[in-house]
């Protein structure tokens, strides 16, 4: 997905440069390639020559060197990049960034660049939390630098909160969003995606037949056309999209908590097949026969429904929000109530009978019910279904925006 594109990697000497050549792995894996620069600090984490082994080319380390053979190499270096992307922005990195100096390579090529320049900042919570270090946030920020994370959570020494840099698959993924073209860049989608399973003791659940199929295809067509996909999927048999943060869940209780932290969203497809009923007294403890001839006996409780809650939230609802119903018959005037019940704007029905091969299978047969009507798609591979599907919500944000 970043095939030819030319990323300027400036690695700060933070300990999250472990992370670094993962990162170069990821991206040369996607296509594109890496031209290294060092700053003194980040030799102390990484070296040079796992650096250049792992991206093919030459580690820039030093202003002087490049001056002295080509003059303008600096400027060469800066410009030659489609991006500039430092991984990770230290708070020294940043104040020098914010202030405009120019004191040593990297500080030199950031300030000599005319490309985008990316950061994925990364440093123990006090200093990211410091009023000198969010001012200069806040500078690049109206620089017109992208940010990236940091996360929050465990740092290496030893403390917790907001500083953690974010994970080389996140930083490839706002690369990749970055240089997306199609009708849903800039847009955020979320779609959850598969089964869920509801625990009947610490090994048991249960389940129903949904592969993922459907939700992923959807989510791979939705990220091709340039959006910016955030995927919920219960344990699937397919795996996840490339490219999209996925977001694993095991019950339909923490798939709403997933749903609800990823909103806002530009549009949100609620493809996954979530159980109605959770088993109210699982066992904390694995259930044993114990000879007596006596049965257990599971209680349920009526799962909250994801969709609805979503599609009737005051504040937050996606402007566009899309159901599925998956019938066994009378699948249009079913899914045509269920479509007004749960108060989202499309519903797409399926019908799951066991003669169709549907759930499970690879193909679908689709009818997509809004306010105005009912269209019947034919029977095709699920990958297309994704592919009309995504272009019909891509057709439907653009319109809204104008
Ligand atoms: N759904 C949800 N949360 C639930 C149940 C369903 O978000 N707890 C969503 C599904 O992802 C799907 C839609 O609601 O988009 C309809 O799912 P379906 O299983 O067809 O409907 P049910 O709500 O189970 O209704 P019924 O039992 O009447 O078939």
């Amino acid at each position: 997905m970043l095939t030819g594109k030319r990323i300027g990697l400036i690695i700060g000497g933070g300990i999250a440069a472990f992370k670094v050549p993962e990162l170069i792995r990821m991206l040369r894996a996607q296509g594109a390639s890496v031209t290294p620069i060092l700053t003194r600090a980040g030799a102390q984490f990484v070296t040079p020559l796992t650096i250049s082994s792992l991206a093919g080319e030459q580690v820039h380390q030093d202003l002087f060197d490049l001056t002295r053979e080509t003059e303008i190499g600096h400027i060469q270096l800066s410009r030659a990049a489609d991006i500039l992307l430092v991984v990770p922005a230290t708070a020294d990195l940043m104040a020098k960034m914010a202030s405009g100096l120019a004191s040593d390579l990297a500080s030199t090529l950031l300030l000599a660049t005319d490309k985008k320049v990316m950061i994925a900042p990364a440093m123990n919570v006090r200093m990211w939390d410091h009023p000198a270090t969010q001012r200069n946030l806040a500078q690049l920020r109206a620089d017109g630098v992208l940010i990236i994370g940091p996360d929050q959570g465990d740092m290496a020494c030893g403390e917790f909160g907001a500083g953690r840099m974010s994970e080389p698959t996140t930083i490839v993924q706002a690369l990749v969003a970055f240089f997306a073209q199609g009708p849903l860049v800039g847009k955020h989608v979320l779609v959850t995606s598969g089964p869920t399973h509801e625990p009947i003791d610490p090994v048991r659940y249960i389940a129903n037949r949904s592969s993922g199929a459907q939700g992923t295809a959807i989510a791979a067509a939705l990220r091709d056309l340039g959006a910016r996909v955030t995927f919920i999927t219960g344990p699937a048999s397919v795996p996840p999209p490339e490219n999209v943060t996925v977001i694993r869940v095991q019950t339909a209780q923490d798939m709403l908590n997933a749903v609800t932290q990823a909103l806002p969203a530009d549009a949100a497809i609620f493809a996954a097949a979530v159980a109605d009923w959770r088993v109210t007294n699982a066992a904390t403890r694995k259930m044993k026969k114990d000879g007596s001839g006596q049965m257990p006996v599971l209680e349920f409780t009526e799962n909250p429904d994801i969709l609805a809650t979503v599609a009737q939230r005051s504040t937050d609802r996606p402007p566009l929000v899309v159901g599925f119903a998956a019938e066994t018959h009378d699948v249009d005037s079913h899914a045509t109530a269920k479509r007004v019940r749960k108060g989202c704007d499309w519903i797409v029905a399926n019908d799951v009978s066991p003669g169709t091969g549907i759930m499970g299978g690879t193909e679908n047969a689709v009818t997509i019910i809004d306010a105005n009507g009912s269209d019947h798609w034919p029977r095709m591979p699920k990958a297309q279904v994704a592919t009309q599907l995504a272009r019909k919500i891509a057709a439907h944000l653009t319109k809204a925006d104008q």
